[in-house]
């Protein structure tokens, strides 16, 4: 039977595209090294999906380790989550992201082309686009400099498939995100609470059940309908869904072999940071204790997505709204705190 290689598959978007692609008929192997999630999750994986999902707990710059499990397994697609993703941190420690983000690229590429995979998705980010001046942001915008090793990474990563698939008997797809957020309707899956959190919806959640002292809003200075940030959540499983439908795209030989295609993923709506404020206290009925800092640096004002070409090619469609991401990451924090 052939498989898909989900890397981080223990990750927050890798396992929740796991329990998509399972229930739409696929058959997935992971590789994750726990360095940002952990083996309880293939647990969850398995309690909604009735699913064992193996899991190779390698190093993806281990290429003796990655070539044995490509032998080991019939490889027919790639999903490529695994990378590390916290903005500030790749500041102070760009080594450790281009060796980690690039170094692991590089050894999956030549995996991949050595083991004649043929199908691959790359979980990029909208963070390529840097401050836009077209908004909603579609595919053709410029590439702009990166502002962080982090945001370099992805760049770096998506023109290396690029450059290595020409010649190959292999199809990609860049898939852009915006802001991911929420959990499995399940509440079995979620962000990894392992790691502690930097994110505007985490935060929210963390602070509503009290394990934060208070909401700090990055600056209410901005060109924006209320002065804060506007950003584009998107629901983690419709992410999820997002990929599952790429593959298929990929795998029908929708797109040329050599060839990669680029799919923004969001939902078109931008919310502000005090919007996604008032969503939650919405949802759960409390006020959060809230105040104003200074600007965060390297923060943009605004980005939003124009979806048209994932919603016209592959028939992909957002469902769930802020309020529903709101729901889910809040029922998610309740679950794992103590009341
Ligand atoms: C960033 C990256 C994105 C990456 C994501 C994952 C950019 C443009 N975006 O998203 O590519 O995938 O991190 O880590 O580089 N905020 C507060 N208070 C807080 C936390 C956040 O006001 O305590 C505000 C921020 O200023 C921002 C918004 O909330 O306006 C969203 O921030 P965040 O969740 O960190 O995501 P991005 O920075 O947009």
């Amino acid at each position: 039977m052939s498989s898909i290689l989900v890397t981080g598959g223990c990750g927050f978007i890798g396992s929740h595209t796991i329990v998509d692609l399972i229930q739409q008929g696929y058959h997935c192997i992971s590789v994750d090294n726990y360095l940002k999630s952990d083996p309880t999750v293939l647990d969850q994986i398995h309690e909604i999906t009735g699913v064992k999902v193996r899991n190779y707990a390698e190093d993806l710059t281990d290429e003796t380790a990655l070539d044995a499990i490509f032998k080991s397994n019939d490889i027919e697609g790639i999903v490529h989550f695994a990378a590390l993703k916290a903005v500030g941190e790749s500041v102070e420690k760009p080594l450790l992201y281009y060796k980690n983000n690039i170094g692991g690229m590089l050894s999956l590429m030549q995996a991949a082309v050595k083991h004649k995979v043929k199908h691959l998705l790359f979980s990029s980010s909208c963070t390529v686009y840097g401050d836009s001046k077209e908004l909603p942001v579609t595919e053709n915008a410029p590439i702009q400099k990166a502002s962080s090793p982090y945001g370099y990474s992805k760049q770096v990563c998506e023109r290396i498939i690029e450059d290595v698939i020409i010649g190959q008997e292999m199809n990609a797809a860049h898939l852009r995100y915006f802001n991911p957020a929420g959990a499995h309707e399940s509440l079995l899956l979620g962000e990894s609470p392992i790691n502690p959190p930097l994110n505007l919806i985490p935060i929210i959640t963390e602070v509503g059940v009290g394990k934060r002292e208070k909401l700090v809003v990055f600056g209410q200075d901005y060109p924006t309908r209320d002065g804060t940030c506007i950003r584009d959540y998107i629901h983690v499983m419709d992410l999820a869904d997002a990929h599952t439908k790429a593959l298929k795209h990929l795998m029908q030989g929708n797109v040329k072999n050599g060839k990669v295609e680029v799919f923004n993923l969001g939902t078109g709506e931008g919310t502000t940071v005090l919007e996604a404020i008032k969503a939650y206290e919405n949802v759960s009925g409390k006020k959060l204790p809230v105040e104003t800092s200074e600007r965060r640096s390297g923060d943009i004002p605004a980005i939003f997505a124009d979806f048209k070409k994932a919603k016209s090619t592959l028939g992909w469609n957002p469902k769930r709204t802020i309020t529903d991401i709101m729901d889910s990451a809040w029922r998610w924090e309740q679950k794992r705190s103590p009341h």
